[in-house]
C-alpha cells in the first residue's frame, strides 16, 4: 500500500499536538485490551464465523497498519517483521480465509503490538508535521474495535461476556410510528468542509440540491418491527425487491439477526425479552427495504440523510455533529459504565439536529438506499484501499455511528459500507417520503 498522491490532507492538517496523540494513542490501546480480556485464548484464535477474521488476526492487523502508517511511512523506518506484511493486509486476503493465514498466536501478536508502539512513541518524539495520518492510524484502531464487537456479538453465546451490563432504562409505552420531520427543498452543502480530519471518501464538499422530503425523528424502533414481523412481513413477497426476496428465500430469514423464535434478543451471552423502545438492528439493506415498502415509506439517500443530520438551514452552515461542533461524549468511560447495547429510541433529545432529527449518531448505523461512490472531485489520499476499491462495488452506505463506535470517529459526514445482506453490523434504519412541493 503506497501513497498513491501527495496532495494536501484532506483535513486534519494542523500541527500534530503530541502530548494529546500520546494520550489518545494509549487509551485507544488500553480499550482495544479490555474489551477482549474476557476471551479466552482459544476464542481469540478462533474463526466464530466466516463473516468475520478471528480476534487475534485483528490485533495483528491494528499494529501491522500501525507499522506501516507511522513507522514506515512517516518515520521512515524499515518493516518490523517484513513477513507479516502480507498476512495482515486485509486486501490479500478476504476474512472468510483469514483462518488459514499464518498469523500471530496471541501472546505472540500482543508483543508486536507493544514493539510496534514502542516505536510509534519514538517517531511521535521527533515527528514535526501535521496530525493526519496520526488521526488515520488511531482512528482505525477505533474501527476495529467495532469489527471485534461483531465477532463477538456473532459468536455463541458463552464466548463472550461482556465486562458491564448496565440495563438502559427504556420507558415503556408502546412503540409509536415515529414523527416525520419536513426538511424543505433546496441545495445544501454535502461533505467534510476540511477543518477536522475526515477520510478521503467523505471530501470533496459539494453543494447537492434536493426536493423536499419527509425523514422519520426517530429510527425504527424494535416495536415498530415487530409489528411487521407479525403481520407476515417475512412472507408477504410484494414488500421485498428482486434481489431482497432472493435473498430472504435462500437464507430463510424470518426475522432481525440475534431475535430469538420465542420473542427475545440476544445480546452476547444474555437472551433478553425484546425491548420495543430500542433501535431494531441487525437488519439486512434488504430488511430495512421491505420494511419500509410495508409502511408506504423508502430509505432515505445518503444527501438525504447527511442534510437532516448536518445542515444548518437558517445559517446555512455544515455542522460536524448533529448538535453542532462539540465532540460526542459517549464511550469515553471505562468499560464497567459501557452498557453493550443502544439506549432507547429518543434518548438524547440534546442531539437533535438543526431540523429536529434525533438519534442520528452513537446508537445504530442507518442503512440508506444510495451505493458507495466517490463524490464529484474525488482524490484517493493517502491510499486508494481505504475506500476508491469499493467504489461501485454492490455496497449500500451506512451512516450515523452505532453504540459500539468509538465517538471519535463519528461524524455527519462519516461514511460506512456493507454488503446490502449483512446484518452482523449493529445496523437500523430510518424511514422517508417524498412530499408534494
Ligand atoms: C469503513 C467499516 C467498511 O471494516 O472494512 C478498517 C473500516 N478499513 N480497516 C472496514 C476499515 C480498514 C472499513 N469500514
Ligand atoms: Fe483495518
Amino acid at each position: 500500500m503506497l501513497a498513491r498522491q501527495k496532495t494536501t490532507p484532506p483535513g486534519g492538517a494542523e500541527p500534530l499536538p503530541k502530548g494529546d496523540y500520546a494520550r489518545l494513542f494509549e487509551e485507544a490501546r488500553r480499550r482495544t485490551a479490555d474489551l477482549v480480556a474476557p476471551v479466552s485464548e482459544d476464542d481469540m484464535e478462533r474463526v466464530h464465523n466466516p463473516l468475520m477474521s478471528p480476534l487475534v488476526w485483528d490485533i495483528g492487523h491494528i499494529a501491522a497498519f500501525e507499522d506501516l502508517w507511522i513507522c514506515q511511512h512517516l518515520g521512515k523506518l524499515e518493516p518490523l517483521h517484513p513477513e507479516l506484511a502480507e498476512v495482515y493486509d486485509a486486501t490479500e486476503t478476504p476474512r472468510k480465509d483469514r483462518g488459514t493465514l499464518p498469523f500471530l498466536r496471541l501472546s505472540d501478536a500482543w508483543d508486536y503490538m507493544a514493539e510496534v508502539r514502542a516505536r510509534t512513541l519514538s517517531v511521535l518524539d521527533r515527528y514535526e508535521g501535521d496530525s493526519f495520518i496520526w488521526e488515520m492510524v488511531l482512528e482505525h484502531e477505533h474501527q476495529h474495535n467495532e469489527t471485534m464487537l461483531q465477532a463477538l456479538q456473532l459468536a455463541p453465546a458463552g464466548v463472550y461476556f461482556p465486562p458491564s451490563h448496565r440495563l438502559a432504562a427504556s420507558p415503556d409505552e408502546a412503540a409509536e410510528p415515529p414523527e416525520r420531520v419536513l426538511i424543505e427543498a433546496g441545495p445544501f452543502l454535502m461533505g467534510d468542509p476540511g477543518v477536522g480530519f475526515a477520510y478521503d471518501n467523505e471530501r470533496p464538499q459539494h453543494e447537492v440540491t434536493l426536493r423536499a422530503f419527509e425523514i422519520d425523528r426517530s429510527p425504527v424502533t424494535v416495536g415498530a418491527f415487530r409489528e411487521f414481523v407479525e403481520e407476515g412481513g417475512y412472507e408477504r413477497r410484494d414488500w421485498w425487491s428482486d434481489e431482497g426476496w432472493l435473498w430472504r428465500e435462500a437464507e430463510g430469514v424470518e426475522r432481525p439477526l440475534y431475535w430469538t423464535e420465542d420473542g427475545g434478543q440476544r445480546f452476547f451471552d444474555a437472551v433478553e425479552p425484546l425491548d420495543p423502545a430500542l433501535p431494531v438492528m441487525h437488519v439486512s439493506f434488504h430488511e430495512a427495504q421491505a420494511y419500509a415498502e410495508y409502511r408506504g415509506r423508502r430509505l432515505p439517500s445518503e444527501p438525504e440523510w447527511e442534510k437532516a443530520a448536518a445542515w444548518d438551514p437558517r445559517r446555512g452552515e455544515h455542522r460536524r455533529h448533529p448538535w453542532g461542533d462539540s465532540e460526542p461524549d459517549w464511550g469515553r468511560a471505562n468499560l464497567d459504565q459501557f452498557s453493550f447495547r443502544p439506549d432507547a429510541v429518543g434518548a438524547h433529545a440534546a442531539g437533535d439536529s438543526a431540523y429536529g432529527v434525533s438519534g442520528l449518531e452513537g446508537d445504530c448505523w442507518e442503512w440508506t438506499a444510495s451505493e458507495f461512490h466517490g463524490y464529484p472531485g474525488f482524490r484517493a489520499y493517502p491510499y486508494s484501499e481505504y475506500s476508491e476499491i469499493f467504489f461501485g462495488g454492490p455496497y449500500r452506505v451506512l451512516r450515523g455511528g452505532s453504540w459500539a463506535t468509538r465517538p471519535r470517529v463519528v461524524r455527519t459526514t462519516f461514511r460506512n459500507w456493507d454488503h446490502p445482506q449483512r446484518r452482523q453490523i449493529f445496523s437500523g434504519f430510518r424511514c422517508a417520503n417524498d412530499v408534494e412541493s
